[in-house]
């Protein structure tokens, strides 16, 4: 460039005059013109005409640990409960407050797919259910483990182990007391929720704090800080591969070790096989086995240990943080608590154990899980977000192709035009009108809804109740010196930010 072009050029980007360079100028009214629109950057940057409304800028609240009160919160602000569009960084989000575009999101084919974050991506979840694109794969995979893993005979079947779990349970809680006077209820239902799902996945038990048990413990909760943490990189791609963060570093050290641990259970499987002479009599085998049985949609190894790993990693965390909450709730209620004792009182007796055969003459015990539910679903943002496949209309909002959208389930649960006195722990309600909680009616779905709806919400809802009929046959639960601290915090699951420390006398 000669000189007198390269003075015109600097001239335009630094002039020597006070006032601010055309090109300066242009680019800030362009960034704030960006910035403001509704919707924020991301949604000023995409081809919709007529705006969804929602706060300008970039919305920070998903990397903070309470982003379902935060967006609750937006919504009403921008009177955007049908419909409020965000963005983080450059990742165009729309979230619904409303059971009306709750339902039409969650059950179109136009949102069948799931973002996928680098996390899980590098974890290989994207070959498990949860994150596989919608096709014939997820297909597949959703057909095998309703038939196989959570068909009704499989989850009936799977009574002696979960009895039998209860009762370990029951005993480390007895320990427990005598050794400490009190009990971090979550160890105790963690460990129980890990060994229901070992069972039933790999078909065998784990002891805890020791070995292998222990190295798996540690696997799942790596897993899930690592799909928890909010990852800048997954909506500013230059930063991808800076991996500032050091998500990747870790998944792929994590990812490692997974292979090797999933990898020997698989191989010690095989091996009981050849010395059994083929595949196993049917219902006799794990979800192992009947992934080894597999003829026409056999799946590759690497394949086989996403599919398996996804199931403890969902099947774990997600019951022992519903029983936590619903625990806490018991202490917190007395009179609740001895109500449902009476019930179980009325029904079973002290004579004999509690079983799943009862659970249907409970009424009351399951409307306190409904209303734990209700007030603190696992997932109060459905956890897993759904991607547009194609351009799409919800309500009368367009929302092209790409576009992730969520459910607030938490908003719609604590409003106070869809159910009365909201903050209050009422399992009274559900008495007085029988709410369906698995996916039918949208103001309280908790296992989402449509096609992605969670196929393990009938083992999830067996074990609970099960186990909190087992816990309250048992025990009377008090607070401890420490009361109890109901603030929460979102991680991949809404967990209790302070873990319950209660004490339980014994009852029988
Ligand atoms: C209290 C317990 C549980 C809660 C609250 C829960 C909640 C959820 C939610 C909200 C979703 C997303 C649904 C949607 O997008 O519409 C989901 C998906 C899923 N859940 Fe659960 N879940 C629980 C227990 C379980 C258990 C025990 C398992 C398996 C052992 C499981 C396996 C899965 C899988 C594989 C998916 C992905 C399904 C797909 O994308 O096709 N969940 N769950």
């Amino acid at each position: 460039m000669s000189s007198p072009e390269v003075d015109f050029a600097l001239f335009f980007l630094f002039p020597s005059s006070p006032f601010l360079s055309p090109i300066l100028a242009l680019f800030i009214v362009v960034l704030s013109v960006l910035w403001f629109h509704p919707g924020g950057l991301a949604w000023a940057l995409s081809r919709v005409g007529r705006s969804i409304p929602g706060p300008p800028g970039i919305v920070l609240a998903l990397s903070g640990t309470a982003a379902h009160r935060a967006l609750a919160w937006l919504a009403r602000s921008f009177q955007a409960l049908p419909l409020m569009a965000f963005s983080v960084g450059f990742t165009r989000f729309v979230v619904s407050s409303h059971p009306n575009t709750a339902r039409e999101i969650l059950n179109s084919s136009a949102f069948a797919d799931r973002p996928i974050k680098e996390s899980a991506y590098e974890l290989l979840f994207h070959r498990a259910m949860g994150f596989a694109p919608f096709g014939e794969y997820w297909r597949n995979l959703r057909r095998i483990s309703t038939t196989y893993l959570f068909s009704p005979r499989r989850i009936s079947a799977s009574g002696k182990h979960r009895r039998a779990i209860g009762e370990q349970m029951v005993d480390e809680v007895k320990g427990l007391m005598g050794r400490y006077g009190e009990v971090e209820v979550k160890r105790v239902l963690h460990f129980g929720s890990l060994n229901n799902v070992m069972m039933s996945v790999f078909g065998k038990r784990f002891e805890f704090g020791k070995g292998e048990g222990e190295e798996l413990e540690g696997l799942v909760r790596e897993g899930y800080e690592l799909l928890g943490v909010f990852n800048w990189s997954d909506h500013i791609p230059v930063l991808g591969w800076l991996d500032l963060q050091g998500v990747r570093k870790r998944c792929r050290r994590l990812v490692g070790r997974v292979n090797v641990f999933v990898g020997k259970v698989i191989e010690e499987h095989r091996q009981k096989r050849r010395n059994f002479g083929g595949s196993l009599e049917d219902g006799v085998g794990d979800f192992v086995d009947v992934l080894l049985d597999l003829e026409e949609e056999k799946l590759s190894d690497v394949d086989m240990v996403a599919v398996l790993w996804e199931m403890i990693f969902r099947g774990t965390d997600t019951v022992a943080i519903l029983l936590e909450w619903i625990m806490a709730r018991m202490v917190l209620h007395p009179d609740i608590q001895s109500k449902a004792q009476s019930e179980i009182d009325a029904v079973v007796g002290n004579s004999r154990l509690v079983s799943d055969f009862d659970i249907p003459m409970l009424p009351y015990l399951q409307s306190i899980v409904k209303e734990s539910l209700r007030m603190h679903p696992p997932g109060p943002l459905l956890s897993w977000a759904r991607l547009a496949i194609h351009d799409v209309n919800v309500g009368n909002h367009f929302v092209p192709a790409g576009t992730t959208a969520m459910v607030n389930m938490w908003a719609i649960t604590h409003d106070e035009s869809i159910w009365p006195e909201p903050g209050e722990f009422k399992p009274e309600r559900f008495m007085a009108e029988g709410v369906s909680i698995l996916g039918s009616d949208l103001r309280l779905a908790p296992f989402g809804s449509g096609r992605r709806v969670c196929p393990g919400k009938a083992m999830a809802l067996a074990t609970v109740h099960l186990w909190l009929a087992r816990l309250l046959q048992c025990f009377k639960w008090v607070p401890s010196e420490g009361g109890v601290d109901l603030s929460e915090c979102l991680r991949m699951s809404l967990e209790m930010k302070n873990p319950l420390v209660c004490k339980a006398l014994p009852r029988c």
